[in-house]
């Protein structure tokens, strides 16, 4: 082929080869361990994983299934240690067909034992645990004191303007303040003040029964539920409030932003309706100048939205109790971008603009408990299925991945909402793209509760071999870098930004992690660094403080269904079972660790 342009990237690693096995793959000079997999111990009396015996009792003490969210918090927070930390992890989803021996896609739901679903409900949701660097190994510390497990029978407060509402009010909760659970915890953030955000993506998988007799069809609709999506693990059979025809205001109950503070054990988590309710993906935090917390918000489904809340009150970094109820109060908006480079963030806020009673948006409770009817009269700008948002802490951009969206038309085609627009160039959009935003003010001190943000397109996703695709890397990106399907991102001590892609990738490669230079000669041009095994999803790198360790999650090993050319729907034909490769043994999630065997930075 044509000369490449030089590598200009302050990236000296050996990059991976693309590659799609059984295995994970990581570059030359680095080590991978395996920090914990579904069912290892986070106690000092965890049962031992068996997957023949699993129940409820037992999962609530073992780390859970899928996860997603990952976060080192160094201890004691707010210093920087390097080898002692929180590790703060969401638990998305599980599959119960490829978790217990003998069921099949097609039938699992009858054969699930009531043991069985509880396990499945022990293991989703949140796990909090204290980590140690011993030599060059990290280890769980079993008697740590913040250790904890939320699920999906974990108590939990229900506040802000939805609170107490009549549409949130269930025979078990007739004060609409109080639930039991957290369900698909997916991506999330971190506050100021050492709190974790999880967002709930969507709860529709939980419930059983015909969504049909529920009340508020059209919201329901809007809400993105459809009949395959249904009673995944068969809860509804052992709890009478996942049936609809049992309690048909649960399910408003989920699909908030739930906040957990994973330094106090005894803390009761709270679901923060200020924060609106849809398929949140992430909570990704940041400080405007005068102290207001901002939170920069995906709606990850198709033609959804960016959003913003913005606090009321600054916070208080010298009081951490007086943060506790902060994200009760504030302003949520919705981003419309703009062909001239800006963009706005339009307040959805009750009795504003069209959002008035008549509209249906008689108070702020109306507002929250149905936030993507009331962005679509705001006229916001409908994107290719949004996902991670990261704030870079040295430039102030902001960074935002759209995963994908077949469904884009070219202009003219079809709906207008579902056409091309500024932010969203491609009809269709197979590949995905990120997004860079600038709010005003210098790089120490971004505005980021400001009106308006510039914006950029920073990567258009695909094979630059492939001219069709339309793809925009760095010219010297290799045949190994380019990526699609961006997911979570993050940025690293030295500043570089990395990116977990969403599988299914094209052929020939596995899900992946890719890393690449946001400013400088090296700007946009990424490089492959670590390959997940067949079927899973690699989700939220997080390093520590020196740079030196990345943590990583690996979500679904083997969940083959998701893959476009093949079809698993059982522990047998899963295609891999990662990380222990023992006959009998499933693929499990895990969380993994990378560094370079001679412990310097990474990356170099
Ligand atoms: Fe859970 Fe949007 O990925
Ligand atoms: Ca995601
Ligand atoms: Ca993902
Ligand atoms: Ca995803």
């Amino acid at each position: 082929g044509e000369a490449r342009a030089a590598d200009t990237s302050t990236l000296k690693f050996t990059e991976l080869k693309r590659v799609r096995d059984r295995e994970d793959h990581w570059p030359e000079g680095y080590g991978r361990q395996i920090l914990a997999r579904w069912g290892d111990a986070l106690f000092t009396d965890s049962p031992a994983f068996d997957v023949a015996k699993l129940d409820g009792k037992a999962a609530e003490r073992q780390f859970g299934y899928n996860n997603d969210f990952t976060y080192y918090m160094p201890l004691p927070f707010g210093l920087d240690s390097s080898d002692h930390g929180l590790m703060i992890v969401s638990h998305e989803y599980a599959t119960p067909f490829l978790m217990f021996p003998g069921l099949k896609d097609e039938d699992y739901r009858e054969k699930l034992t009531d043991d069985q679903i509880r396990a499945i409900m022990a293991a989703v949701g949140i796990s909090v645990f204290e980590v140690r660097k011993a030599g060059n190994k990290w280890e769980i510390v079993l008697d740590g004191k913040l250790n904890r497990r939320i699920h999906m029978g974990t108590e939990m407060a229900i506040s802000g303007p939805a609170a107490g509402d009549d549409r949130l009010k269930t025979k078990a909760d007739p004060a609409g303040r109080t639930v039991f659970g957290t369900i698909s915890n997916c991506n999330g953030g971190i506050t100021p003040w050492g709190t974790m955000l999880s967002g709930e993506e969507g709860s529709m998988d939980v419930f059983a029964g015909d969504f049909k007799t529920l009340a508020n069809q059209e919201l329901v609709e809007r809400q993105g539920w459809d009949e395959e999506d249904n009673d995944i693990y068969g809860v509804g059979r052992i709890e009478p409030r996942f049936r609809f025809e049992e309690e048909p205001n649960e399910w408003m109950r989920f699909d908030w932003v739930v906040e957990i503070d994973p330094l106090d054990p005894t803390a009761k988590p709270v679901k923060r309706t200020a924060l609106g309710r849809f398929t949140h993906e992430g909570a990704q935090c940041a400080v405007a100048p005068d102290g207001h917390v901002v939170v920069f918000m995906g709606d990850d489904d198709d033609f959804e939205y960016l959003y913003r809340f913005v606090s009321r009150d600054p916070w208080n970094p010298n009081d951490r109790a007086a943060n506790r109820d902060l994200l009760d109060n504030g302003t949520l908006s919705v981003a419309k971008f703009s062909s001239d480079g800006t963009m706005q963030w339009l307040p959805l806020v009750a009795g504003e603009g069209p959002l008035t009673a008549e509209a249906g948006f008689g108070n702020q409770a109306d507002v929250v408990l149905n936030t993507r009817g009331a962005a679509d009269l705001l006229g916001a700008t409908p994107m290719d299925a949004p996902e991670g948002f990261i704030v870079h802490p040295r430039t102030g951009k902001l960074y935002v991945a759209m995963t994908e969206n077949e469904d884009r038309l070219a202009a003219g085609e079809g709906e207008e909402r579902e056409q091309v627009n500024p932010a969203n160039p491609r009809g269709p959009n197979p590949h995905g793209h990120l997004l860079e935003l600038m709010p005003p003010g210098s790089p120490d001190k971004p505005d980021y509760a400001a009106a308006s943000f510039k914006w950029d397109v920073f990567v258009l996703c695909g094979n630059p071999a492939v001219p069709e695709e339309g793809a925009m890397f760095h010219p010297a990106t290799s045949d190994n870098g380019w990526f699609t399907d961006p997911d979570n991102l993050s940025v690293d001590p030295a500043g570089r930004l990395w990116v977990a892609t969403d599988g299914p990738p094209p052929a020939g490669i596995a899900d992946a992690l890719f890393v690449m230079d946001t400013e400088g000669e090296g700007r946009a041009l990424p490089k492959l660094f670590y390959v997940a095994p067949v079927g899973s999803e690699c989700c939220s790198p997080t390093f520590t403080p020196d740079g030196k360790t990345v943590f990583v999650s690996i979500q679904h090993p083997g969940e083959l269904r998701f893959e476009d050319d093949e079809d698993a729907t059982s522990i047998a034909d899963a295609g891999t079972n990662w990380p222990d490769f023992k006959e009998g043994l499933p693929a499990r999630p895990a969380l993994v660790v990378l560094s370079r065997d001679d412990q310097q930075a990474l990356g170099s």
